[in-house]
Parts: C-alpha cells; structure tokens; sequence
C-alpha cells in the first residue's frame, strides 16, 4: 500500500497579502499534498472562496454554519489535516489564537487541533512589533506553534519595515518540512546560470541584452522547493535570490565561465538560462571614451568572441551529469534550437521566441523541450509553472 496522501489545512486571513496563498497552495500541492483552504469573513474582502475552491477542487469553510449537513465543521477539519498552516495570519487572528478565542471556522479549527499549527504572520510594522503582538507569538511558541519568520521591505502601507509576508517558497518548504515530505530532488546540487552578462567598453559603457535573470531564479527556487542544492551564477539581475539557494554574482562571460567551471564538477544537473554575451570589446578603456577626442576609438569598437560556457561544460561533462541548455530564437525555433543540441552536446534544449515583449523580462513563456529522441511543446504559463514542469523532465533524463 502507498503512503497515504497528507493533508495541510491552509487558513487564510484579512491581510493584503491573501493572494498570496494561492501560490502557497500550489507550492504545495506540487508536493503532492492534498490542500484544504479554511478562511476568515473578512478574508473574503481580499481574495473570494472561488479562487481556493477552484485551485483545490475541495469546499472552502468560511462560516461555521454554512454546511447545513455538518453542524460541527471544525472538528472534522482538524481532525483530517496533517499541518494547520495559517498564511497570511493578521495579528488579530494571532490574539485570538493566543487567547483561545474561537469565534469563527478558522479559529474554532485551530483550537481543536491536535496536528501541528504553522504561523507566517503578516502586518504592518507597528502592529507587529507591538509589545501584545509579540507578547502572543511568544505565548503561541510556549504552546509548540511554530512559526514563519517574516519578511523585511516594502508593506502594502507603504512603510518599509519588518511585517511582509515570508517568501511563499521558505512558508512552503516550512510546511513540507513539518510533515516530513523529503522532495524529489533532495540529495541533487543543480547549478543554473541566470540573467545577462555585460561586457565593458569603458568605465561607463558596456553591451548587454534584456535578460532579467527571472527564468532561471524561478527555476532555482522550483528546485530548492524539491530538496535540491542550488547555485545560481548569476549576471547583474534585479531579482531576490530565493531562499536558501547559493548565488555567485559576476559581471561579465568570462567572470561567467569560471565561477561555473568551478561549481560544475559537483553538480548534477546544470541549466545554462544565462543570456550569455556572445561578443566583448577586444579592448577595454581605462577612462571613458569622449566625444570628439575618441572618435575613432567609439565608432570602431573591436569585438571579440567570449568563452561558450555550454559547450564548454557539454563537452566536459562525465556520464552521470545532465546539461540543459536554452536557445534564444527570433526565426525557425525548433529547427535553429536542434542544431544546438549537438553542438553544445546537451542533453536537452529549451527553445523560446524572444523579442520585443517575448521571453525577456516577462512573467510567462512559451517554450519547447528538444532532446535527442523527441520534442515538447508547452503553452505560454507562468515562468513558475515551467519551471516544475522542465526540472520534471531534466530528472527523467537522469534515469
Ligand atoms: O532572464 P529572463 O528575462 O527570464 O529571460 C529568459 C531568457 C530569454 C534569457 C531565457 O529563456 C533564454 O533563452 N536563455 C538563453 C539565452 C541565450 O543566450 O541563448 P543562445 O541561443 O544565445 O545560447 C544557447 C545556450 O548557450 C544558452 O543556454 C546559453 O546560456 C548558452 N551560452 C551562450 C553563449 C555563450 N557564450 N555561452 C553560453 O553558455
């Protein structure tokens, strides 16, 4: 017989940041984990039951009479959830919790617990470190409720303070680490190049491209969710680094090349999303061109052709290691993408459109999976989305 499937109880209450729970059910739902949504009445105002109901497939309890036909709801709520966790949880909903109030569905369920309770407060600033709001996280910590550190940074009030939600993927790791659930890339170290790389021409100049490092960040965080140890080397992006993955940070390919020859050896898996600069100015300046005395000099500028990281490590890599590579294409994807299967002797290629408003910079894509034997094409989806989907398949080429 299989394991049994373990449910998590996500309570969700009157914060800005409800929305957010809908990724936190997807990440765990990815996990393979029966999810079930209890929210507050005034949750409602933020985010409707239609949302969970529709990401879960199951009723979403809000009001404790609700169901005619089950007059004690929350009983049989907590008694078949494996983790209560409460995401986003205000600090009122914490008071009550404190204070054994059970005045709704959601708190009435928390009081009649007996699996564990998992808090990723949010708030503004002041209502957080308010001495009664720390007063109750520490009464709920004495009674064994564990909770989800929050975030510092900019809050729906504007202030820029501690009180953000945490990020969805250490809530989710949180709640998969309660209930046990190793992921399926526990024990693997993926290494994944992101973002652009610039090349100077002078202290002030140099040639870039659009890419904003978002593809392969997501993907590393998709990864550190499945258990994997995770290094980013990393161009200049503006994204956070997600939680608990390792970034190397360099500047230009060659910068690129060595931090990844270095990490390569270890890994098991690489993922080259990094819009790598084919070209760099031959010479670098040591001053800034001007106008009228470096003429020449500007209008000339000598290229040279950068290190190809992929293929490099492609020809490189031992039997039990798997290379993926992307191919940025503006015509003939598939086909132009193909050559670079062998030529950069990967294992699989991610083949996308790029252009204007395409691939670079944006929150979805469009893509195609190419390996030796066969192609798939996924349809636009959030860069989330693809990320489960193309580590899935970068694990089948493991086997
Ligand atoms: O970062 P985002 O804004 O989310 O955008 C995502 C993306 C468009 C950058 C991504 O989806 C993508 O296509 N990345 C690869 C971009 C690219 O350089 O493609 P290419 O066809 O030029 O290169 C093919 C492969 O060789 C890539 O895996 C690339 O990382 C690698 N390469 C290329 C040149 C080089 N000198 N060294 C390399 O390792």
């Amino acid at each position: 017989m299989g394991k049994k499937q373990k449910t998590v109880l996500v309570g969700v209450t009157a914060g800005i940041a409800a929305y957010k729970a809908c990724e936190i059910v997807r990440g765990l739902q990815k996990a393979g984990v029966r999810v079930k949504v209890v929210m507050t009445k005034n949750a409602t105002h933020f985010i409707t039951p239609l949302t969970f109901q529709a990401l879960t497939g199951e009723d979403v309890g809000v009001g404790m009479f609700d169901d005619p036909a089950d007059p004690i709801p929350h009983i049989h709520l907590a008694h078949e959830a494996d983790l209560l966790l409460i995401a986003p949880c205000t600090m009122n909903v914490m008071a009550k919790l404190a204070n054994g109030i059970a005045d709704d569905l959601l708190t009435s369920t928390a009081l009649a617990m007996i699996a564990p309770i998992l808090i990723a407060p949010a708030a503004n600033e002041y209502m957080y470190s308010n001495p009664a709001s720390m007063r109750n996280m520490a009464t709920l910590t004495s009674r064994g409720v564990e909770f989800v550190e929050v975030d510092e940074g900019y809050l729906a009030c504007g202030d820029v303070g501690k009180g953000r939600l945490a990020d969805v993927d250490r809530i989710v790791a949180r709640a998969l680490a309660k209930l046990g659930i190793i992921g399926d890339m526990k024990g693997l170290h993926l290494l994944i190049t992101a973002g652009p790389t610039i090349e100077p021409i002078d202290p002030v100049r140099y040639i870039t491209n659009f890419s904003s490092g978002k593809t392969g960040y997501m993907l590393a965080a998709a990864a550190a969710r499945r258990g994997a140890e995770v290094t980013i080397v990393s161009g200049p992006v503006a994204v956070d680094a997600p939680e608990g993955v390792n970034v190397v940070h360099v500047r230009t390919a060659r910068e690129m090349r060595d931090a990844v020859a270095e990490v390569f050896p270890s890994c098991d898996l690489a993922i080259f999303a990094a819009a790598v600069a084919d070209l760099r100015p031959t010479d670098e300046a040591d001053h800034k061109l001007k106008k009228g005395l470096d003429d020449v000099a500007l209008s000339t500028i000598k290229l040279s052709q950068n290190p190809d990281i992929l293929a490099e490590m492609g020809r490189a890599k031992r039997g039990d290691q798997v290379v993926v590579g992307f191919a940025a294409e503006t015509n003939d994807v598939v086909p132009n993408a193909r050559k670079k299967l062998s030529a950069k002797h990967a294992d699989m290629i991610i083949a996308n459109e790029v252009g204007p408003e395409k691939a670079f910079g944006t929150e979805g894509n469009e893509i195609w999976m190419i390996t030796a034997t066969g192609e798939e094409h996924l349809p636009y989806m959030l860069k989330t989305e693809l990320s489960d989907i193309v580590l899935d398949r970068t694990l089948d080429l493991m086997k």
